[in-house]
Formats: structure tokens, sequence, C-alpha cells
């Protein structure tokens, strides 16, 4: 295990995409970070994830020097299907907005970007445990854990809390000043991961009245798929064979056709919410990525708002160093929120837009869905508005 230094410029708990990536970019100019990391490496590259990086995201990673592979191995995405029952239309990515997407698993990125930090020479001090901070409303925070059964300590000047959905960074800010936004939906996803070609070049999001179904995929010979579950639906309840039914029953009968079903390889249940939790600062303390908001997975957000967090906190940051001035810092959380929230309506739009609500017994509701769908299909400027999003408003 590599030996913990006594203090550093930014302390960033968490390593996964938002951690890692904003420790290279502040190294870039020149600031200096250590991430603290609860799991190993390991761990951490087993996470299979979402892989539909938004054109800005890609730049982003360019910039970072951490995109060869992703140039290399992923697919570049220049729309997606959109089916209802036995229709289905393609929304043209480039055609409406001069952009596309870049297929690559948030797995692969992450192996990348382990490998742009041992190579830049950050400090990812893994098997970090029992993290906790002092002094965020100070200058010098003190941030203490448990690494390989003693007790260290790291001063810093500030905190970025980049722990995920289940860290515990978003705790360190005063409850009595933070405000939380939550909507559950009543239902789930169940994943399945197969060593089979995908269905079609591009991804095809499904409305079906047996439920909502997406067709994704990994690369030329690994496909991802995903069906609507009930909400307390168990893994039990979904042999392979089962899944596959349901699939190819929520699918136009011309994809069908191209359905190659095979054993599966991994297989989840994904529960679907958005919440949000403001503001992203307090004090010495700057939250980045899943810890301060979670999006449902319809629309691919979650990874692209962890990147887009951390290049404006990479901006404050290093404003900060540079001159001095705390003007960007008192401005990051306001500014990162607003794109939050875009991209937490476009995913709430995309998750109502698409799924069978069990509770929607209201026909008016019923028609509004179905005409939201009618709309989208016939409307090119819907069509640009929902590629617009997709795609992923400007940083
Ligand atoms: N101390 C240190 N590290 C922690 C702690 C803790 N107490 N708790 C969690 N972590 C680590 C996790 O092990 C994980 O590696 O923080 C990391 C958080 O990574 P992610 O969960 O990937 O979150 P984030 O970096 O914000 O990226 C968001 O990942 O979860 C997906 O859908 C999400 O695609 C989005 C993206
Ligand atoms: C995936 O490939 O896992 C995926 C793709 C698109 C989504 C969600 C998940 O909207």
């Amino acid at each position: 295990m590599s030996e913990t230094p006594k203090q550093t410029r930014v302390l960033i708990i968490g390593g996964g995409p938002a951690g890692s990536l904003l420790a290279l970019l502040l190294h870039q100019r020149e600031v200096e970070s250590v991430i603290l990391e609860l799991r190993t490496r390991e761990h951490v590259l087993e996470r299979v994830r979402a892989g539909v990086i938004e054109h800005g995201s890609a730049e982003v990673l360019r910039a970072a020097g951490v995109a060869g592979r992703m140039d290399s191995e992923g697919f570049v995405h220049e729309g997606v299907q959109v089916a209802h029952g036995e229709e289905m239309i393609r929304i043209d990515f480039e055609g409406l907005t001069g952009k596309h997407v870049t297929i690559y698993g948030q797995t692969e990125l992450q192996r990348d970007l382990y490998g742009a930090l041992d190579s830049a020479g950050i400090q990812l001090l893994d098997e970090a445990e029992g993290v906790r901070v002092e002094g965020i409303e100070g200058d010098s925070p003190m941030v203490t854990f448990e690494r390989d059964g003693a007790t260290e300590q790291i001063r810093c000047d500030f905190v970025a809390g980049c722990d995920g959905a289940h860290g515990v960074s978003n705790g360190f800010i005063p409850p009595s000043l933070q405000r939380t936004f939550e909507r559950t939906y009543p239902f789930c996803w169940v994943g399945l991961l197969s060593e089979t070609p995908p269905i079609s070049d591009e991804l095809i999001y499904a409305r079906h009245e047996r439920g909502f179904a997406l067709c994704s995929m990994r690369s030329e010979s690994r496909s991802r798929y995903y069906v609507q579950g009930s909400a307390d639906t168990t893994l039990a309840e979904w042999p392979d064979d089962r899944f596959w039914s349901e699939l190819a029953a929520r699918l136009p009968k011309t994809s069908v056709a191209s359905l190659v079903t095979g054993p599966s390889i991994e297989k989840i249940v994904t529960p679907l919410r958005s919440w949000v939790s403001e503001p992203l600062r307090h004090g010495r303390l700057l939250l980045a990525g899943d810890t301060a908001h979670v999006v449902p997975p319809t629309g691919a957000k979650g990874l692209n708002l962890a990147i887009s967090d951390v290049v404006y906190l990479s901006d404050a940051l290093a404003w900060f160093y540079r001159a001095g001035s705390t003007t960007g810092l008192e401005g990051y959380s306001d500014r990162a929120l607003a794109r939050v929230w875009k991209a937490v309506r476009f995913s709430w739009w995309m998750t109502n837009m698409l799924h069978l609500f069990p509770g929607m017994s209201d026909d008016f509701e019923r028609r509004l869905q179905t005409t939201e769908l009618d709309y989208l299909f016939g409307s090119d400027n819907a069509q640009r508005a929902m590629a617009e999003n997709y795609v992923g408003l400007p940083l």
C-alpha cells in the first residue's frame, strides 16, 4: 500500500468517474489532489454500468487525454430508435443537432481513468474506510480515515465529495442547510448482459402495453437489454427465458426478427428514482456526481452529469489557485445545479413517456402519455428537443 501523505490541496472522497476525472482535470491545472476510495480497484472495475457518452462529455475526456480507447473502440451513434407498439421512428441526432453520442461502457472508461491517474502520478488510496471530515467551515479541513488497520489523517484546502449515491459526503452538510427533492417511480428495470450481437446498430427505447424495454450494447458481440419490472420484483422471478420472451413481446416484430438470445452473463434489478440534494457546497466541502443527484437511467444522464459537475468544479478550484478568487467556488453549486435539473427534467420526461405506470388508471393520463409519443413521432421540433437533450446540453 502506498504511503499516506500528510497534506494535499484537494482531498477527493471517492474514486469513481467523478473523483478520478476531477483529479486529472486538477492535475492538468497544476492543482494537487489525493483520492480516497473505499473499495479495491478491482471492485470498482467490476461494476457494470451505462455507457452513453454525450458529445460534450467526449470532448472533455479528449481534452483530459483519456479518450484514446473510447475513440478507437467506442461506437459513434448518430441516432436512436423509439418504438411504440409496432411503430418505430429514428431520432436523427446528427441531422437535428449536428452532434452524436458515443457508446462506451463506464467500466472501460473507469479503467482508462485509473491508467491516466497512474501515469500522472496521482495518488489513489484504496480501501480507505470510515472517512470523516472536520473543519470544513474553516480554511484547512482535516480528513480522518482507517486504512490497513491504522487511523490516518490528511490536512487539505478543500474536500471534494465524489463518493456516489451510497457515500457519506453528502451527510457532511448540516441537514438544516440542505434541501432534497425526490421522485421514486413505481417500477424498476431488470437488466441482462449477454455475449450476443446487438439487435440493431442503434439503441431502441420501446413503449409497449406490457411495459418499457431498452436494447443497448457494449460491443459488436455483447448486448445489454432492459425490461420494466414491478417495483418489488426480484431476480429469481426473471430466469433468462422469461426475460427474452418478455423483451421480444415488447419490441416491434420487425426488430424481433434480428434478436439473438443467449445465456445471461450478468443480470440486475435497478430501482428508478430522481433525487437532488442542494446545495453542492458548504464551506470548503464541494459535492459532485451521484452523491448529490441521482437520475433514472432512461436517457443515460448519470455519468454525464458527474462529468459536467467536475468540469465546473475544476474550473472553480483552478481559478482559486491561479488568482485567489473565490467567485467560482461561490457560484459552483448554482452553475452545476442548473445543468443537473435540466437532465433531471429530461430523464423524468423520458421515463414518464415510455413506462407503464401501474397506478395510471386515469384515462386522461393514459391518453396524454400516448399523445406525447404521437407528438414526438410526428414533429421534427419535438424530435429536435429530444435529440438536443440526448446528445447533451452545452456545458
Ligand atoms: N469513502 C470513500 N469512497 C467511497 C465511499 C466512502 N465512504 N463511499 C463510496 N465510495 C466510492 C465508491 O466505492 C465509488 O467507487 O465512491 C465512488 C463513487 O463512484 P460512483 O458511484 O460511480 O459515482 P460517481 O463517480 O458520482 O459517478 C456517477 O456512476 O453510479 C454511476 O450512474 C452513475 O453513471 C453515474 C456515475
Ligand atoms: C446501457 O447501455 O446500459 C444503457 C443505455 C441507455 C440507457 C440506459 C442504460 O438509457
